[in-house]
């Protein structure tokens, strides 16, 4: 079985205005070090329970997990390769944020067997960069992705925003093809999602955010649609797009609905049918990871009904669809919802796979929530991993 481990490292430099991930802007060497301990221990832990687990990929997401020193990299991943099996060809990811990415360090970690990198460029635009109060411009972005390229990584991720007040579809335009220019593998769009606890969301309550409108953000995603299509990149996820062979396969595990350990504050893991979370914020995780408190916080069986919802809803967002054969408990609730979308070929079935077209995929939203609801028996569904990774 094809199996992920995902690591949150917690630290950024800065709150940006629209984030909301499991984050702390308190980071000297002192509270990156007890980190480190506890996440060891953390670690030695979870192998007593999973020692037989190998994992076909492993993902540093954050916060900003390119903040931590080699050195300190090096100890992780020492830690990492002494408890669990990390199969040899292992696609092996780190979340960089620009105003980090210098040779030395880019060199140190590929040294310890970083093979991927996701970089979060969220837009070419500096008055963009500045409203979303993110540190670096996009001088800086350009002099990051030229150094990852310079350093020999050849599968490069990057990050952009979307539907951000004041953006325009040439912005988008324009930043698309800039990573085009600079040869990332990958390029992964993701929509504004504004949260009630960000400074984003206080400007939306005091009526200072003007999000564009919807023509308006089509625009914006069919101009970026259309320019990653006319340079090769396929789009095999409704927001992720990639040259053939460089779709992420840590992702492919969360959308396929596979097994994944999730270890650090905010982390979920996905293991045996059973959804967990050990600690919702860091200080919670540092609590009880010094206190060998080793209950998850949260734990709920997915049943065999709900399992099937879940591969539903996140396996329609792939290009490749799923095999109906996988969801036999949906069969006629789908074979009702289906035909509407069927006839204005929104979504298509072909030798018993099921997919949006790409049209579909413009409004994926509006699809997956008419299909999953008649699905639904009772209780919630769950589908987030930790949020979103690229
Ligand atoms: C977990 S974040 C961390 C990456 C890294 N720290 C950075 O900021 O570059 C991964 C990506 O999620 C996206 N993201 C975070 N918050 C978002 C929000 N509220 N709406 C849309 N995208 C968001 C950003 O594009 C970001 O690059
Ligand atoms: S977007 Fe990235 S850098 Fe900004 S606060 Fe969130 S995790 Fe940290």
């Amino acid at each position: 079985m094809t199996r992920g481990l995902y690591i949150h490292i917690p630290f950024c430099a800065r709150k940006c205005f629209y984030c909301d991930f499991v984050i702390t802007v308190k980071h000297a060497a002192g509270d990156r070090a007890r980190f480190l301990s506890v996440l060891e221990k953390d670690l030695a832990q979870a192998a007593r329970r999973y020692r037989h687990l190998s994992f076909a990929t492993l993902y540093f997401g954050g916060g900003t997990p390119s903040l931590l020193t080699p050195d300190e990299l090096r100890r992780i991943m020492a830690a990492i390769r002494h408890q669990f099996i990390i199969v040899p060809d292992a696609e092996i990811t780190l979340e960089l944020n620009p105003d980090d990415a210098s040779e030395e360090k880019l060199r140190a970690f590929r040294k310890y067997g970083i093979n991927r990198i996701s970089i979060g460029v969220q837009s070419f635009n500096d008055r963009l960069l500045q409203q979303m109060g993110r540190l670096h411009d996009a001088e800086g972005a350009r002099r990051a992705l030229r150094l990852i390229r310079e350093t020999g990584f050849t599968n490069v991720s990057a990050d952009l925003i979307l539907r951000l007040p004041e953006q325009t579809a040439g912005d988008v335009r324009d930043s698309v093809g800039e990573l085009i220019k600079a040869g990332v593998s990958q390029v992964v769009l993701y929509d504004l999602d504004v949260h009630e606890k960000t400074v984003y969301g206080l400007r939306q309550r005091q009526g200072r955010l003007p999000l564009p409108e919807e023509p308006l953000h089509r625009e914006m995603f069919s101009a970026a649609l259309t320019a990653l299509e006319n340079a090769g990149f396929a789009q095999y996820e409704v927001s992720s797009f990639a040259r053939p062979g460089f779709e992420s396969k840590h992702n492919l595990i969360y959308w396929r609905n596979q097994d994944y350990l999730g270890l650090g504050p905010g982390a979920f893991s996905y293991l045996d049918g059973t959804r967990s979370q050990f600690a919702g914020n860091t200080t919670r995780y540092l609590e009880k990871c010094a206190a060998d408190d080793w209950q998850p916080d949260t734990a709920e069986i997915i049943s065999p009904h709900n399992r099937q919802v879940e591969t539903l809803l996140t396996g329609l967002r792939l290009a490749e669809g799923i095999d109906l054969a996988q969801l036999p408990d949906l069969r006629n609730r789908l074979a009702e919802a289906l035909p509407p979308f069927m006839e204005k070929e929104l979504v298509q079935l072909k030798e018993n796979r099921l997919s949006m077209t790409r049209e579909g995929r413009f409004i994926a939203e509006t699809i997956l929530s008419a299909l999953v609801t008649p699905c639904l028996d009772s209780g919630p569904v769950s589908v987030s991993p930790r949020g979103l990774t690229s």
